[in-house]
């Protein structure tokens, strides 16, 4: 018999694959794009620069359904939402977590309503959350004050708010953590990733705990943070009032989960550190090139952070003394199509030539 594509089999998404682990039971409706199941990417070249036999691999969140990890956290989200009745959603955002919103909306057929510092959302997000038919409103102000009012407007009933102060979104991200568990077959030795508004390390911490307790894994990472240095509030240990940085995703200067953070980075007896515009900006063009992933600057602070405990004196985390054969893991959180404009500025103009070959062959000086 002809079936048609749409009663096919499709990737499970992490409610159909993790459901043990989350707070999803029989009568919960469930918003999927499949997401999740996203490769571990090993990198040779990421490797050696580490050296003594250590192995780094990235995990590579920028081919969720909207090209970040906020994909994780918005299916649990907004499937409980529509279990509870929720008629909107509505979230503070950067960027990433308005873009998934608002795909999982329209999904779900309920409006969303994200609201963006002005002028600081990078351009592929913006377009992401207009195309999926988010009510979009700017403010004259930073992601802080974004999620201050968002925080009041959520006491309004049937008004769902879904950014990480929703634990169903920590939950739906800690499913990250057991995805590299899963592929591994234990936890890795470290785990380094950018740190903005503190959801996503405060998921994994939880995803590691949790898996750890039910015998997944014999061993738990040393978790390592990432801020940029002009956003940097956990590093510093006070509020950011005017946090700067290239990295737009993670431009917050009061963190949500800043005690979270906290007490995963000290059970891990990890370190949060801060890493420069240039460091990213560096760092971001040469995971493009020397191991085709490219992701927006927030989640290239990652990787500029691995590079910093290789290289850096002043590094939170050394890996001058690192153990051999370590396995560490870099989340790389965004694609980089997000944020075209500073890349497509360093293209430049681009002269015609001849449709020949021998002027092509004079381009390329071959
Ligand atoms: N990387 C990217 C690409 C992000 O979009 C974010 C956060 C982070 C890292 C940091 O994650 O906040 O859990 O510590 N973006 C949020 C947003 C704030 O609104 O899209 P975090």
């Amino acid at each position: 018999m002809h079936r048609t594509t749409s009663i096919l089999p499709q990737s499970r998404g992490v409610i159909e694959h993790y459901r043990e682990y989350l707070p999803i039971d029989k009568k919960t409706p469930i918003v999927s794009l499949g997401e999740g199941d996203t490769p571990l990417v090993y990198c040779p070249r990421l490797s050696a620069r580490v050296g003594r036999g250590c192995q780094v691999f990235v995990k590579n969140e920028g081919v969720n359904p909207t090209g970040s990890f906020k994909d994780r956290g918005m299916t649990v989200a907004v499937s409980k939402a529509i279990e509870r009745g929720a008629r909107a959603i509505v979230c503070a955002s950067t960027g990433n977590t308005s873009a998934s919103a608002a795909a999982y909306a329209a999904r779900a057929g309920i409006l969303c309503i994200v609201i963006l510092p002005a002028g600081k959302i990078a351009s592929g997000k913006l377009m992401q959350a207009f195309a999926y038919g988010a009510k979009i409103v700017a403010i004259d102000g930073n992601f802080d004050d974004a999620l201050r009012v968002v925080r009041e407007l959520g006491k309004t009933r049937d008004l769902v708010v879904v950014n990480s102060i929703n634990p169903d979104r920590i939950a739906g991200q800690k499913t990250a953590a057991f995805e590299i568990v899963d592929v591994l077959g234990d936890a890795p030795d470290f785990h380094l990733l950018p740190v903005g508004n503190a959801g996503n390390i405060t998921a994994y911490w939880a995803g590691y705990r949790e898996y750890n307790a039910h015998q997944r894994s014999t061993k738990l990472p040393v978790m390592v943070g990432f801020q940029a240095a002009g956003a940097a509030p956990i590093f510093y240990n006070r509020v950011v009032e005017k946090p700067e940085t290239i990295a737009s995703a993670i431009r917050i200067g009061n963190p949500a989960s800043w005690k979270q953070a906290r007490g995963a980075i000290a059970e891990s007896r990890g370190a949060i550190d801060v890493v420069s515009d240039s460091e990213i900006a560096t760092a971001q063009s040469w995971l493009a090139r020397h191991e085709g992933i490219f992701v927006e600057p927030a989640s290239a602070a990652a990787i500029a952070g691995l590079f910093k405990c290789c290289d850096s004196n002043e590094a939170a985390y050394s890996f001058q003394n690192i153990l051999e054969a370590s396995r560490i893991v870099c989340t790389v959180t965004g694609h980089g199509l997000k944020d075209p404009d500073p890349i497509i500025r360093q293209i430049g103009e681009m002269k015609p030539v001849a449709p020949t070959v021998d002027d092509v062959r004079r381009v390329i000086a071959l």
